[in-house]
C-alpha cells in the first residue's frame, strides 16, 4: 500500500503549552489533527472549569478554523466533586488528568494520595467524565523501569475494581503490563499510545551517546514492552488509540546537564505512526486507531473530512520555530517514511 485515505485523525494526549509558544505548538498538530486533548500541566496548572474555558479560548485564537481543543482538568489533592460537575457541564472538558505529584513535568502541584480523591472519582463516574492517568508510582525505592507496573498493582487496580462504570485512559502506555491491564479491566478502561514508544526501545536513550531527545515520561522500556505495545495497536481492538505526548521544549531546555521529559512528535506524527503500522504489516488498521477508536470512546463523532498519506521519504527538519527559541523533534535531521499530501 503506497496510498492511505483516513479520517482527519485526532490526537488524544497533547501537550501545548501557552505564551508565547502557543501558536507554533498548534499549529504543529492543527496541520493534520482535527481535535486534541490538552493536557494541563501549565504552571500555573489548569485546575478549574473556568482556567480550561479560558485555555480554550486562547487556543482557538491562534488556531486555524476547524482545530477543536479540548482541555483536561488537572486534579489536584483540592479537586472537589462540585468542580467535576462544572467541568462536565462546560462542554469544553472531556477528561481530568491525575499526575501523581512528582511523576513528571510540571507534577509538583499532583496527587499526593490517590484514594483520598475517592469522592471525586465517584462524581466523574456519575456524571461521566474520562479520568485520564498518568500510570506511574513516584515511589524513590521503585526503579524507574518498573514505575508503571507498579503504580498499576497498587493504584490501577484499585480504581478499576472501585469504580466500575468510571471511563479511564491509561496515557501513554509502556508497558506489557499496562497492555494487560487494558484488556482485564471493565470494557471502559482504553489506553493511548505514542509514536516513539511503538518506534523506539530503551537502547536509543543510549546508542551512540546520550540521546535527550528520546527522553520522555514514562520512560522507553525493553524492546518485549515496545513488541507488546505494537501488538496492542494494531488488534483493532477499540481500547488502543492515539495520543502522541507531543511535548515541545525549548532546545536548550532538552540538551542540558539536567535535561527535561519529553518527545516533540507533532509535525510527523501522523507519519511516525504509519512507519509503526507498516512495519508491523497492519496498515489498514491504522484509520481506526487515528481516527475512530479516540472519538467513539469520548463520545464525539467520527470526522468526516479526510487526509491523505502517501509513501514518500520526508526530511525531518533539525529544529522548529518555538516562540523565541526553537524545538528539536523526533528524528531530527533523519527522515520518515510517510507524508501527509491534501487529500
Ligand atoms: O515526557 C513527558 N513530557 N511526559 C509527561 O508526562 C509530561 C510531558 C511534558 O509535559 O513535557
Ligand atoms: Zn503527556
Amino acid at each position: 500500500m503506497n496510498e492511505l485515505v483516513l479520517p482527519r485523525p485526532d490526537d488524544w494526549h497533547l501537550h501545548l503549552r501557552d505564551g508565547p509558544v502557543l501558536r507554533d505548538a498548534v499549529a504543529a498538530t492543527a496541520a493534520v489533527f482535527g481535535r486534541a486533548l490538552v493536557m494541563p500541566n501549565l504552571k500555573p496548572p489548569i485546575t478549574t472549569t473556568e482556567a480550561a474555558r479560558a485555555y480554550h479560548d486562547r487556543i482557538r485564537l491562534v488556531a486555524p478554523p476547524g482545530f477543536t481543543p479540548y482541555p483536561a482538568l488537572y486534579l489536584t489533592d483540592a479537586t472537589t466533586p462540585a468542580e467535576v460537575r462544572r467541568a462536565k457541564a462546560s462542554g469544553v472538558v472531556l477528561a481530568a488528568k491525575l499526575y501523581p505529584a512528582g511523576a513528571t513535568t510540571h507534577s509538583d502541584a499532583g496527587v499526593t494520595d490517590v484514594r483520598r480523591l475517592a469522592p471525586v472519582f465517584a462524581a466523574m463516574e456519575e456524571v461521566d467524565l474520562v479520568l485520564c492517568l498518568h500510570g506511574e508510582v513516584v515511589d524513590p525505592d521503585v526503579d524507574v523501569f518498573d514505575r508503571e507496573a507498579v503504580f498499576l498493582e497498587r493504584t490501577g487496580s484499585w480504581l478499576v475494581e472501585t469504580f466500575p462504570r468510571l471511563r479511564l485512559v491509561l496515557e501513554h502506555v509502556t508497558t506489557a503490563q499496562g497492555v494487560g491491564f487494558v484488556y482485564s479491566g471493565h470494557d471502559r478502561v482504553a489506553a493511548t499510545i505514542t509514536p516513539q514508544h511503538l518506534l523506539l526501545d530503551r537502547n536509543d536513550l543510549f546508542v551512540g551517546g546520550l540521546q535527550p531527545h528520546h527522553y520522555c515520561l514514562p520512560v522507553l522500556k525493553r524492546r518485549l514492552h515496545r513488541e507488546a505495545l505494537l501488538e496492542a495497536a494494531i488488534s483493532g481492538s477499540p481500547r488502543f488509540f492515539l495520543g502522541t505526548d507531543s511535548a515541545p521544549h525549548p532546545r536548550h531546555a532538552k540538551e542540558s546537564a539536567c535535561g527535561c521529559a519529553g518527545c516533540f512528535t507533532a509535525p510527523h506524527a501522523l507519519a511516525l505512526y504509519a512507519e509503526a503500522f507498516d512495519q508491523a504489516g497492519a496498515l489498514a488498521r491504522l484509520p481506526d486507531f487515528a481516527s475512530g477508536f479516540g472519538a467513539d470512546f469520548y463520545g464525539l463523532p467520527r470526522a468526516t473530512t479526510q487526509v491523505r498519506l502517501v509513501r514518500r521519504t520526508t526530511s525531518v527538519p533539525q529544529a522548529y520555530p518555538f516562540g523565541s527559541d526553537e524545538v528539536v523533534p523526533l528524528r531530527a535531521g533523519g527522515t520518515v517514511a510517510w507524508q501527509v499530501a491534501p487529500a
